[in-house]
């Protein structure tokens, strides 16, 4: 059995993460933590293997530093990482010989938008992100818009066009990452949404994905709770397990 942890359990993911954790033979919940939580104190009484984090961005980054040193395997779900964070917590990691996880995305369907858009990168290399979420998400642009412009930069081999940088109204054109230009939408009614746009001589092309209910997700950080206590090596991405 392996004892899990939701940290941020009475939120929307948390409560899902929690439902699936308890209907999992595989799981026993040991506890289910809020803002007023010591969490070190509970991975400790309880001796967890796994600590889910579903929390908000500005926590996200210390809460996996407490876990890790608290001697459990992270499942990172909470979004707004920086690439040197992510560096820093695979180095604490790998002193403590524990297995972990971040995930901007935890459904399988994004993981899918994310690898074809680095394939379709190769041959289009001009590419803009359009994401959408609820406004009751903290950070713009998304966790999953981020390293889909990431993935997209490491497998472009030609270079990008150039466009003019002249804005009538600031911001008009977006915010970018790698040369990958990133568009946020934020709309009641919307869970997560991405579409990937390319273009090329003549053509375009565009990805795109759809989230219907946060229920998606729970596929991902089940085999994630089920991955990370096997691996001594903290992983950036749903597909470095599932490859
Ligand atoms: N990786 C993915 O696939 C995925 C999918 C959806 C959402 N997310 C991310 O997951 C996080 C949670 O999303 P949500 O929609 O459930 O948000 P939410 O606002 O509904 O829930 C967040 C909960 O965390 C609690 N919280 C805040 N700081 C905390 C802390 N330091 N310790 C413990 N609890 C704390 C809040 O009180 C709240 O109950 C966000 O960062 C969101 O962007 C990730």
């Amino acid at each position: 059995m392996i004892k899990v942890i939701v940290n941020g359990a009475k939120g929307r993911m948390g409560r899902e993460a929690v439902k699936m954790i308890q209907h999992d033979t595989n799981f026993t919940l040991v506890g289910e933590c809020v803002l007023k939580d010591d969490l070190a104190q509970v991975i400790k009484s309880t001796n967890a293997d796994v600590v889910v984090d579903l929390t908000v961005a500005s926590a996200g980054f210390e809460n996996a530093k407490i876990i890790l040193n608290a001697g459990a395997c992270p499942v990172i779900g909470t979004s707004g990482f920086q690439l040197q964070q992510v560096k820093d917590l695979q180095q604490l990691a790998k002193s403590r010989q524990l297995g972990g996880l971040i995930a901007p995305n935890f459904s399988i369907g994004a993981v899918l938008m994310m690898k074809f858009a680095a394939q379709a990168a190769k041959y289009l290399p001009d590419a803009e992100i359009i994401e959408a979420h609820s406004p009751q998400k903290e950070e713009s642009p998304s966790g999953t818009a981020l390293r889909t412009a990431e993935l997209i930069s490491s497998a472009r081999n030609k270079s990008t066009m150039a466009y003019s940088d002249k804005e009538l109204l600031n911001g008009a054109r977006g915010a970018e990452l790698h040369h990958v230009k990133l568009h946020s939408i934020r709309l009641p009614g919307i869970v997560a949404q991405q579409t990937v746009f390319f273009g090329g001589l003549s053509e375009t092309l565009k990805i795109e994905h759809n989230t219907l209910h946060r229920e998606s997700f729970m596929l991902g950080i089940c085999l994630a709770c089920k991955e990370v206590v096997k691996r001594n090596t903290l992983v950036y991405g749903l597909e470095e397990l599932i490859n």
